[in-house]
């Protein structure tokens, strides 16, 4: 059975979906996105990917397709026609078709699209096994705070993980680490700090990490926001990371060495398990 989709104001079958050639996230990656997730069929934390997706317009002073609102009613919507009890609900906004030209159309007509995938998030197999992540050069553009649908260099980062035998790359830019290919990175220090890169254009800021580090916090568990090396991290007593996909996932090996004991570690999995009970309890 097909998915529906969304696409510009239709819901059709995916085979029907249709954009256009000469729309400028397909010639220039002139486009942003948000992903979703979903549990017991309800949205988990939209009004903070609502945010940064009008934070990430405004940015590139793109129009948006439509108000919040409307966007929730969508994203409801999508979920209920497709049966998504658990998964994610991918958005995308471009600046629209127009002629091939680098300046930006002087009147764009935004594209938006959106779509589900339907995947097994808070009994993930991965999280009994923690992953392994190698590192590699951040050779990604300046503004990662924009959430940008230019997703090329992380997917040749998931392809050198991959190819290494591991699960992800951690990126690294002047010896520290900035963050996964898509996800946020943390360590636990032996101390039983939780580190985490401050927020600024070299990382994208998580709405999942917001989320964590305040559990954490209330938690009364001790947080520092700074750049951390890889070596750190191997020295470290665990290392996790976030995402609205994984939510909080164990790391369990950096660059071949064992992170602690080799096994996902009590503060990764405790706030793990708040976010989920706080996630459901507050997703709409
Ligand atoms: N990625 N950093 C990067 C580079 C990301 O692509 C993501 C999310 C995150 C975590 O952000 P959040 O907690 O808001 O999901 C950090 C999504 C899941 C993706 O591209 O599929």
């Amino acid at each position: 059975m097909s998915r529906i989709v969304y696409v510009n104001g239709d819901y059709v079958p995916e085979e029907e979906a249709k954009i256009s050639v000469f729309d400028r996230g397909f010639l220039f990656a002139d486009g942003v996105y948000e992903v979703t997730s979903v549990l017991e069929g309800k949205l988990v934390d939209f009004e903070g990917h609502a945010k940064r997706l009008e934070r990430s317009l405004a940015e590139l002073e793109m129009p948006a397709p439509c108000t919040m609102d409307e966007l929730l009613e969508i994203h409801r919507e999508l979920v209920a026609r497709n049966e998504v009890t658990e998964g994610m609900v991918y958005l995308q906004v471009t600046r629209g078709a127009a002629d091939r030209d680098f300046a930006y159309p002087a009147e764009p007509v935004p594209s938006l699209v959106l779509f589900t995938q339907t995947k097994t998030l808070a009994d993930a197999p991965a999280v009994q096994s923690g992953i392994k992540v190698i590192s590699i050069e951040d050779a990604r553009w300046g503004r990662r705070d924009i959430k940008t649908v230019q997703l090329l260099y992380p997917s040749m980062g998931k392809m050198m993980a991959k190819a290494a035998g591991v699960d992800d790359a951690w990126m690294v830019e002047d010896g520290a680490v900035t963050e996964g290919t898509s996800n946020n990175a943390y360590i636990v220090t032996q101390e039983g700090t939780i580190v985490t890169r401050h927020l600024g254009t070299e990382i994208l800021h998580g709405i999942t990490r917001a989320a964590v580090l305040r559990f954490a916090r209330e938690a009364q568990m001790k947080v520092e926001e700074r750049p951390f090396t890889i070596e750190e991290a191997q020295n470290a007593r665990e290392a996790f990371i976030t995402s609205a996909s994984t939510f909080v996932m164990p790391v369990v090996e950096v660059d071949g060495a064992q992170v602690g004991e080799g096994t996902p570690g009590p503060v990764a999995l405790r706030l793990r398990e708040i976010y989920l009970e706080e996630s459901r309890a507050k997703a709409v």
